[in-house]
Parts: C-alpha cells; sequence; structure tokens
C-alpha cells in the first residue's frame, strides 16, 4: 500500500511555520528588552535628575545619564541666552566633550540659523535623514548624516534644544522622537526651577552685601558724627568758659560807672541798665551753655533712682516759681528707674518748669507728671494747661536757643529743651511733644530700662 503525499507536505509547510512563528518572537522580544532597556534608562535619569540643584548639574546629567546610557554616539545640550538671542552649547556628550565637565570649542548659534536655530524658533522637533541634503546644517566637530534635534520648552517659550547626530543615514527613528522629547520635559522644569533658586540667592547675596554697605556707612556717619559732636562739645564748652571772663569784666564796670558817676543824664543812666541788662542774660546763656556742653561728660554715673526723692527735690528746688504762679504740680506713682541723679533731677527740673512758666493767663497753671512701663522702657508724660504751641514748632524748641517768644514776654535762654534732649540721649532714650496752642502741651521722653 502507497503512503499518501499529503501529510509530508503538511509537516514541512507546519515547520516552516513554527521557524517563522519563532523568528517573529526572537524579534519582538529583541525589540521588547531594547524598549526596556531604554525605559530603564529613563527612570534612572528621573532619579538623577531629582538630585540635580543648578543648571549646569542638570544639562550635564542629561548628557551623561540619559543620552550617554542610550547608546547615543553624539550629543549638545543648548541653552537660550535670551537677551542675545543666542543658543549657547552647555552640555555635550561624544567628541565635543572631550573630558570631565568641559565642550570643546564650544559655538553658539543665534535663533533662527541652522537646524538646531530653527527649532528652538519654531518649538518644534526636527529629524533629518540626510544632512548633505539640507542646506541649514552646520558643521560643528565632524560632518554627519543624520540629525535629530528636540526642544526643551517652558510652555510655549523654547528655552534650549537637545541636539543630537549619528554618521548613518536616516538613523533616528520616532521613538528616539519620543525619548528626547521626555527627557526633554524632565530637564524643563528642573531647569526653571533651579534657575529660580539661583535666582534668588543672587537676590539674598545681593541684599546681604547692600546691608553690610549700607551699615558700614552708617558706622562711618555715627563715627563722623561722634566726632562733630564731641567738636561741637569742646567748642561749646572753650567759648562759654572764655567768654565769662571778658563778660565779667564788662559787667564789673558797667557797675562802676553806675555807682561813681553821680551826675549820670537819665538817658545815660538808661543805657547803662540795659548794658548791664543784657551783661545779665548773657552771663545766664553762658551758663546754660556750660551746662549743656557738660551733659554727657558730668552725667555718667548711673543708679537706681527713688521717684520719690526725685519729685520732691523738683518741687523744693521750683517752690518758689509754683508758690508764685499758684501752680498746682502732681505727680503720678512711679516706679524707681534707673539714671543718673543729677540728669534726671536737672530734667524733671526743666520740664516742670517749663510747663508753669508757659501757664495760660486765664487758668492756673497745672502739671501732672505719669510714668507708664513698657517692655524696654519707662515713658514719661509732663501734661500742662499752659499756652501750647503749633505743631510747626514741635522740633524747633529742641534746638539751642529755639525759643518762641520774646524776652519780654518770658524770661529765658531757649536751652532748657535742648539739655533736656542731651540728657534723655544720654539714657539711651528719645524726647518728643504733642501740643494744642492755647490748650496746653505734653512733652514725652522715654528712659531705658
Ligand atoms: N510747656 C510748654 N508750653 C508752651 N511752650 C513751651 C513749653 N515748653 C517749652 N516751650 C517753648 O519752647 C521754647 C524752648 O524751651 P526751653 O525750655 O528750651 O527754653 P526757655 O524755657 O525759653 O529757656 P530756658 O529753659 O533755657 O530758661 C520756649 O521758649 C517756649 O517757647
Ligand atoms: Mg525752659
Amino acid at each position: 500500500m502507497k503512503r499518501p503525499q499529503h501529510p509530508r507536505i503538511h509537516m514541512d509547510q507546519l515547520d516552516q511555520q513554527r521557524t517563522r512563528d519563532l523568528d517573529q518572537l526572537r524579534m519582538e522580544y529583541r525589540l521588547l528588552s531594547e524598549k526596556e532597556k531604554r525605559l530603564r534608562v529613563i527612570h534612572d535619569f528621573a532619579i538623577v535628575l531629582l538630585q540635580q540643584r543648578t543648571v549646569d548639574d542638570i544639562v550635564w546629567s542629561i548628557a551623561r545619564h540619559a543620552i550617554a546610557k542610550l547608546g547615543f554616539v553624539d550629543c549638545v545640550i543648548y541653552l537660550m541666552d535670551e537677551e542675545q538671542n543666542l543658543l549657547v552649547q552647555k552640555a555635550a556628550h561624544g567628541p565635543k566633550n572631550p573630558e570631565k565637565l568641559d565642550i570643546m570649542n564650544p559655538i553658539t548659534i543665534p535663533l533662527g540659523k541652522g537646524i538646531v536655530g530653527t527649532v528652538a524658533e519654531k518649538g518644534k522637533p526636527e529629524i533629518i535623514g540626510d544632512t548633505s541634503q539640507d542646506p541649514r546644517y552646520i558643521l560643528d566637530d565632524v560632518f554627519r548624516y543624520s540629525e535629530i534635534a528636540v526642544p526643551i520648552k517652558d510652555g510655549n517659550r523654547v528655552i534650549g534644544v537637545i541636539d543630537s547626530e549619528h554618521p548613518q543615514k536616516h538613523f533616528f527613528t520616532d521613538e528616539h522622537l519620543h525619548l528626547l522629547e521626555t527627557i526633554a520635559a524632565m530637564a524643563s522644569s528642573k531647569i526653571l526651577y533651579a534657575r529660580t533658586a539661583e535666582q534668588l540667592v543672587r537676590h539674598k547675596d545681593g541684599l546681604e552685601q547692600e546691608i553690610e554697605e549700607k551699615t558700614t556707612e552708617l558706622k562711618q556717619m555715627i563715627s563722623h558724627l561722634q566726632k562733630s559732636n564731641s567738636d561741637l562739645e569742646r567748642f561749646i564748652y572753650a567759648a562759654s568758659h572764655d567768654l565769662a571772663e571778658p563778660l565779667r569784666t564788662i559787667s564789673n564796670f558797667l557797675q562802676l560807672i553806675k555807682r561813681r558817676e553821680e551826675k549820670l543824664s537819665e538817658e545815660s543812666t538808661e543805657y547803662i541798665n540795659f548794658a548791664v541788662d543784657g551783661a545779665h542774660r548773657m552771663k545766664k546763656l553762658l551758663d546754660g551753655l556750660l551746662l549743656y556742653s557738660k551733659v554727657g561728660k558730668r552725667h555718667d554715673h548711673f543708679e537706681m533712682l527713688n521717684p520719690i526723692m526725685i519729685s520732691r527735690t523738683t518741687q523744693s528746688n521750683l517752690s518758689r516759681l509754683i508758690e508764685e504762679k499758684r501752680a498746682s504740680v502732681h505727680f503720678g506713682n512711679m516706679q524707681p528707674f534707673r539714671g543718673n541723679e543729677a540728669g534726671i533731677l536737672q530734667l524733671f527740673q526743666n520740664l516742670t518748669a517749663n510747663a508753669i512758666k508757659f501757664h495760660h493767663p486765664d487758668r492756673r497753671p497745672t502739671v501732672s507728671v505719669l510714668q507708664t512701663e513698657e517692655e524696654n522702657h519707662f515713658r514719661f508724660e509732663f501734661r500742662d494747661n499752659g499756652i501750647g504751641m503749633e505743631e510747626v514748632f514741635f522740633e524747633k524748641v529742641f534746638q539751642l536757643f529755639g525759643r518762641l517768644h520774646t524776652i519780654r514776654d518770658y524770661q529765658g535762654s531757649g536751652l532748657g529743651l535742648s539739655i533736656c534732649k542731651s540728657i534723655v540721649e544720654n539714657h539711651g532714650g528719645e524726647i518728643w511733644l504733642e501740643s494744642e496752642l492755647d490748650q496746653g502741651t505734653s512733652v514725652f521722653f522715654t528712659i531705658k530700662k
């Protein structure tokens, strides 16, 4: 019996089919494992990227940890210099990166020029299969047939380009394109973040430098002021001290003329009286100036002061004025505070005297002295119901000889408040006033605890 031919043919066909299937499977397996390798590169790159802090580190990690691991032979990463509209080579892999983080002969490409410039301008990636046919191709290190360029974007703004070349024609595929786009997208947000951080650091450094400069400037100003202040004090002291002597002589001889000359005309007597008055006033001014110039030097001993003693002494020193003006002076409850006794007494006395002296003609003078405790200092207020003053004078009255009235209306040399200011500043405090014309005045000062 003859064996039929049919099943044998069938077996051969089956074998061939199986071989084809196997080949197909092998190819699919190869493709899949390549894909898996590329995904692993992207995964590893993501982890490396997380640790990068500066823009430089980020672009070099693209070259080192993405492009190189994907097996590309060449790659350059460009970043946009927006001020100059130029693409600048920042990192590279392959022949352009001979050693460490260095680019051989880095070039710049104007926006719109060459393949890289076009990709940056349009914001669209490109694959060129044969660069010998593309007039835009710019020869950098060596000629290569294939090129792929992918923009690094922040929204619609291009901040850089990843560019790779290959000696083989039609080397780059859509898959390469997807990979580079993924890498560009990952790098983009990280670059923007690093740039903001770098700007912040620069800003902070700039601020710190500015503060340092201003502090030095201020220190110089303070030492300059201190010097001119002490020069001025020395001058005031010398002037007031030396002027006192000739003034005494003038005054003495005027008195002698007045006493000896019996036949002086009425007019002459009047003139001599004016001159004597003038000399007295000048003596007072000089005494005041002398006192002013000594505040810092004399008042250098600080101790805890008993406010009751300070109030009583002030009242007793001013008892004649208080009685004469029928003034009511009230000192509120006060806590002991640190200060120089002579200085604080002078301060209390000057302010109380002013509050009585500048009283309103229609009212009996009333003076209240109050102390309030604050975090770092005590605040004092000397409040009166006197003539008050307009706001424009609130600062002038603290200046040397800063008076608002003629000597005929109110006696005084205009030094009392300048002395107060000097004393308060010597105690590390401040002095100011609030007042309303015809209503009254409150002088405030602080004393550091
Ligand atoms: N409590 C007050 N009410 C209204 N005006 C005042 C008061 N205290 C001071 N002044 C005004 O400020 C000016 C300066 O005061 P300051 O105490 O320095 O000088 P003075 O009292 O005129 O003279 P001195 O105190 O040297 O004898 C005064 O001339 C006065 O015009
Ligand atoms: Mg005064």
